[in-house]
């Protein structure tokens, strides 16, 4: 099995025919789902992806990643939202947060366009210097401010470096099929193109040349990711509770919300979950928060947040509950040395082994927010794998949508993200926004 909801940390809260009465909406959410005839439904790709994607385009990938290893020492992903999070999220945690800083045969690999940070760009510009570099340009849209000024400056960078002609072989732009202003200026500009299927939304495209290609230059098996993810699309056909644990997770969440644990915590216990977690807020908030409703979504690791969060998760309000992530096997091994001496008296550690201590430190943290109120979700994931990553992947993709329509709301747009961008360019005088420049100047 390769991944488990243990919900022992979760009985005290929720009876079992909690689970039964809810199972009739299930069901109908599930048809909505697989027969494409619920809100968003011309969203729903993402379902078929792991078995049904473009094997010419997965090839060119593969091709397109093996010459940027070979041409560069940094490259650089332009992109912000679904348009990075999941490739950071799959590299920190296959391979590691320091992932530049390790001995490897593959290049370094940097996040820009995510910000409007000058003090970050200027610190790329500043690494890239004597180095090759190649980009990577992600964005669905294709008009979406903040990686397209981060390509202006980028694009300068590798025209100044390579000329106009040799920057050509340093570009690689992911985006809309035949739609958006980076789709038209890619083609003029003759640079190698991957296609974002109309179908997958930002946060919901990981599986796609989005997240693949910047996952395969850092020397993951992106075969391997697929598999994974196909394999849980085969397990959770079946709508029944009782055999279909991503279905269980995410009823789980709803009735808990309904109880008034309005937050959930997605905790892990290995700093290599920061960006996974970061990708899963994305997911889950993008998704349900809007029309007023929908569950907060926050994270932290353990046990580094039990000395900032922890009190407030103990003791503080009570509309909390938790969903704890953790690998079974295949943990990292460090043993405890002895000393004999035993001056910190921690020789009743001496000879153990640290992941055997990171495990006893989550299960005595699960009893410990159990009995203070806070309901724990436990995912159980089998190994640290390319394939189980994948499959953790689709389970929480496709536990969002349920939820999302349990919930009533369209899991599979993103209205509230327009209306900062539209104050934006009308502060900054884009035209077309004289009036609401206006409107906000009159506010100030
Ligand atoms: O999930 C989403 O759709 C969004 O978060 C987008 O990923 C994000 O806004 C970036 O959009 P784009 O890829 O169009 O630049």
């Amino acid at each position: 099995m390769i991944l488990k909801m243990n919900d022992k940390f979760v009985k005290p809260f929720i009876a079992d025919h909690e689970y039964e009465n809810i199972q009739p909406m299930v069901n109908v959410a599930d048809r909505m789902l697989r027969e494409q005839n619920g809100p968003g439904n011309d969203y729903l790709g993402w379902m078929t992806l792991p078995s049904d994607y473009d094997k010419e385009e997965f090839a060119r990938i593969k091709d397109a990643a093996a010459k940027i290893q070979k041409n560069c020492d940094v490259f650089i992903v332009l992109g912000i939202g679904g348009s990075y999070l999941g490739s950071r999220a799959v590299i920190e945690f296959l391979k590691s947060q320091r992932y530049n800083v390790l001995k490897k045969d593959t290049p370094d690999i940097y996040f820009s366009g995510c910000n409007i940070s000058p003090a970050d760009m200027n610190e790329l510009l500043e690494l890239c210097e004597g180095k090759d570099v190649s980009i990577n340009v992600i964005s669905k849209s294709g008009t979406t401010t903040e990686p397209a000024v981060a390509f202006r400056v980028f694009r300068n960078l590798l025209e100044e470096k390579y000329g106009v002609d040799g920057a050509r072989d340093h570009i690689f732009i992911t985006t809309d099929r035949s739609r958006g202003t980076l789709k038209q200026f890619a083609d003029q500009a003759g640079y190698e193109t991957f296609v974002v299927p109309d179908d997958v939304g930002g946060r919901f495209s990981v599986l796609t040349a989005v997240g693949l290609l910047p996952i395969a230059v850092a020397g993951i098996s992106i075969d391997e990711l697929m598999q994974g993810a196909d394999a849980a699309r085969g397990d959770y056909i079946n709508p029944s509770l009782a055999k279909n644990d991503c279905y269980r997770y995410a009823v789980t969440r709803i009735i808990l919300y309904r109880k008034g644990k309005s937050t959930e915590i997605l905790v892990n216990y290995e700093n290599y979950a920061t960006m996974f977690n970061e990708w899963w807020k994305q997911l889950y908030g993008e998704s349900e928060g809007k029309d007023n409703r929908g569950i907060y979504p926050s994270s932290v690791i353990f046990s580094t947040d039990l000395h900032s969060l922890g009190q407030y998760i103990q003791e503080g309000r009570r509309n909390l509950f938790e969903t704890v992530v953790t690998v079974n096997e295949g943990g990292s091994s460090l043993l405890i040395p002895d000393d004999p001496h035993n001056i910190d008296g921690l020789n009743f550690l001496s000879g153990m082994d640290l992941d055997y201590v990171n495990k006893t430190a989550m299960q005595g943290t699960l009893f410990a927010h159990m009995d203070g109120g806070v309901p724990n979700i436990v995912l159980e994931l089998k190994d640290r794998t390319a394939f189980s990553l994948g499959y953790l992947i689709y389970f929480f993709e496709l536990s969002c949508a349920m939820s999302g329509y349990l919930l009533g709301v369209n899991p599979f747009n993103q209205p509230g993200v327009e209306s900062y961008k539209k104050n934006m360019f009308a502060l900054l005088g884009k035209p077309g926004y004289e009036d609401r420049r206006a409107a906000l100047e009159a506010r100030m």
